[in-house]
């Protein structure tokens, strides 16, 4: 596996690849990988001929400060883990080869951001497009890898790479959980033994609700869910929304002309989880 830390000389280096009729995928991610992460590089691999990765932690993305301070960074295990996931290069820029200047664009998001993430972590969204575009002009991949974990960034980027015209697809991947269920995140490594423990409550009650759905409204659900996670100490629900996979605004029967999602995000101890569920599947 090549690393490359210059823009321009991975620019070039792909420039030569498509040139030679050879495909291109591409898998960013903010590095600390586990399992979620490689299942997105195998399927990259799988459905082209070379296999691109990034690890940049993002800062314009980040609201607080302590998160981005506090993000796990593990390069050297993280380039083992992508060698052996079958990556062929791995980019790994510092700020300045992504943001040469300072990155002042505005993306308008049609509304997907009004809910959720958008609403709790104010400019998180913007500062992804701005983020997921740069390393789109850099890469110039093919195909692009997102992960259903993340389900709100997935359908803005889907908007975004659409409204701007970028020859990307944009491939989403299913959600890679732990044997418990715990959605894997790269956080989850920052939480005590007990916080792991109380983390399960966010994918134990998706999985409840789900169950619920034939027998309940919405907004029983609604309910049922936030006040399970009140009655667990040391765990704080930031939102627990019912939504149209579509326009990601609240819906209020089942309906079942569209996807309906669960999304969930708490706080365990000072750690911001988030998770989902598809009701539809
Ligand atoms: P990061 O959190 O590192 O995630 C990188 C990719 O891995 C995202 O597409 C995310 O949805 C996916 N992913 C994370 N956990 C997953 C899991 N358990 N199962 C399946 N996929 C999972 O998301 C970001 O980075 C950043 O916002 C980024 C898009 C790289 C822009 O900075």
């Amino acid at each position: 596996m090549d690393v490359f830390h210059k823009a321009a000389l991975l620019t070039a280096r792909i420039k030569v690849l498509r040139e030679s009729g050879k495909t291109v995928g591409f898998v960013p991610t903010m590095g600390a990988l586990h399992e979620g992460h490689l299942s997105l590089v195998r399927t990259c691999k799988q459905q082209n001929d070379f296999a691109v990765a990034s690890i940049f932690v993002n800062p314009t993305q980040f609201n607080d400060a302590n998160d981005l301070r506090r993000y796990p960074r593990m390069p050297e295990k993280d380039r083992e883990m992508l060698e052996s996931a079958g990556c062929d290069l791995l980019f790994m820029p510092e700020e300045k080869e992504v943001y040469p200047e300072p990155d002042t664009r505005r993306f308008d998001f049609g509304g997907l951001d009004s809910h959720m993430e958008g609403k709790h972590r104010p400019g998180h969204f913007n500062g992804v497009a701005q983020v997921v575009t740069r390393l789109f002009d850099i890469v110039c991949p093919h195909k692009a890898y997102f992960g259903l974990k993340d389900f709100q960034q997935l359908a803005i980027i889907k908007k975004i790479t659409a409204d701007l015209h970028y020859p990307v697809e944009i491939v989403s991947c299913p959600i890679v959980r732990e044997s418990d269920g715990l959605a894997m995140s790269s956080r989850n490594r920052l939480l005590s033994e007990e916080e792991r423990k109380q983390a399960l409550i966010l994918s134990e009650s998706l999985f409840l609700a789900k169950k619920m759905k034939d027998r309940h409204t919405p907004q029983e659900i609604r309910k049922f869910v936030s006040d399970r996670l009140k009655a667990v100490a040391g765990v704080e629900l930031e939102y627990f929304e019912i939504i149209s996979g579509t326009s990601l605004l609240p819906v209020h029967t089942w309906g079942d002309k569209e996807e309906i999602i669960g999304c969930i995000a708490a706080r365990v101890g000072k750690i911001r989880l988030i998770d989902n569920i598809n009701f539809s599947l």
